[in-house]
Order: C-alpha cells, then structure tokens, then sequence
C-alpha cells in the first residue's frame, strides 16, 4: 500500500500520516523528515546556508529515492513539495498510489501557523499581522498543485482520529 498525505503547511500532513500508518501496519516517513535525516541538518539549516532552490533540488531528488525504493508506505511531504520541479506528476504517475489533499481553510491554517511558525523558514520571520495574507496568496498558488491529488479531505474542525478514519474508509 503506498498513500502519499500533501497539503499546505500546518495541515496536519505529519501527525495525520503517523497515526495512519500505526493502524495500518505501515511504515511512516515524513520527507523533511527523511531529508534532515540524510543531510544531517534541519530544514532551516539547509535553507539558511544552501537556499531555497537548493532545498527544492534535493526535496525533488529526495522524494524519487524514495518513491523508487520503497513499494509500500505512508509519506507525507513537505507542503511545497508537489509545487516543484514535477513533483505532483511524479506521484501522479506512480502505479498504486493514494495521493490524498489534506485541505485547510486559510483561517484553519493561519489559527495553527501563528503559534507554530518558527521550524518553517518561509514564515518564520513574517509578523503575524502579514502571515494570514501570506497563506491566502500562497494557498491560492499551490492549490491548483494540490488539487492534483487523487482525493481530498477537509481538515477544518476535525480531530485528528476522525481524518485517519475518513482515510481509511477511502482505501477500501
Ligand atoms: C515548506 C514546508 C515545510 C518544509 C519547508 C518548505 C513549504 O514542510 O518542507 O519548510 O514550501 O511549504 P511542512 O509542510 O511540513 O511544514
């Protein structure tokens, strides 16, 4: 089984995809994750010291090592990564795959962004006042990317147990 979670940041995609993967026996790997692993250094460190395109480089290279090693998984990627170099139709293309949006509202995403922005180099440094313009632009952008995916779920006032079970109920 391979189910790839995207959606933009503080969707959920990380948490969710964890929880998933316990009740469905699978391995779980979060691609920032996967990336701080293999380069040793953390996401900001890797955008602070080798920039953005670099990051969006590797992020690409990443996500097809991945893809091409592994046969069965939940991976959840960063949220921009189905916005670059192809990404969205890599997944798109993969035999097999259940590519699930996991979709927030600006507010939804903006009430968890302003308290947990400081990991996220694109938003760490924007005041709180410009963050929620900041994610309806940018949302606005990367939707039609998003809505790429196979299936889409609405996150907006859900428990997190009750998006895992909507997921499954779409596997079967
Ligand atoms: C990014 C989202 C981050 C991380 C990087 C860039 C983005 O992942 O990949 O900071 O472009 O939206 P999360 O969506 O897990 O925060």
């Amino acid at each position: 089984m391979k189910i790839i979670l995207l959606g933009y940041m503080g969707c959920g995609k990380t948490t969710i995809g964890s929880q998933l993967a316990k009740k469905l026996y699978q391995n779980f790997t979060d691609l920032d994750n996967y990336i701080e692993k293999k380069e040793n250094k953390t996401i900001s460190e890797i955008f602070t010291e080798k920039g953005e395109i670099y990051f969006r480089n590797i992020e690409h290279n990443y996500l097809k090592k991945f893809i091409n090693e592994n046969d069965s998984y939940v991976l959840s990627l960063g949220g921009g990564t189905p916005c670059y170099a192809n990404n969205i139709n890599i997944i798109s293309q993969e035999a097999n795959v259940y590519s699930i949006y996991l979709q927030g509202s600006v507010t939804t995403l903006y009430e968890r962004l302003k308290i947990n922005s400081s990991k996220r180099p694109l938003i760490a440094s924007l005041k709180k006042d410009s963050l929620i313009e900041y994610i309806a632009k940018h949302l606005f952008e990367r939707s039609v990317y998003y809505e790429k995916a196979k299936h889409r779920i609405s996150i907006n006032s859900k428990a997190v147990d009750d998006i895992v079970a909507e997921i499954r109920i779409l596997l079967h």
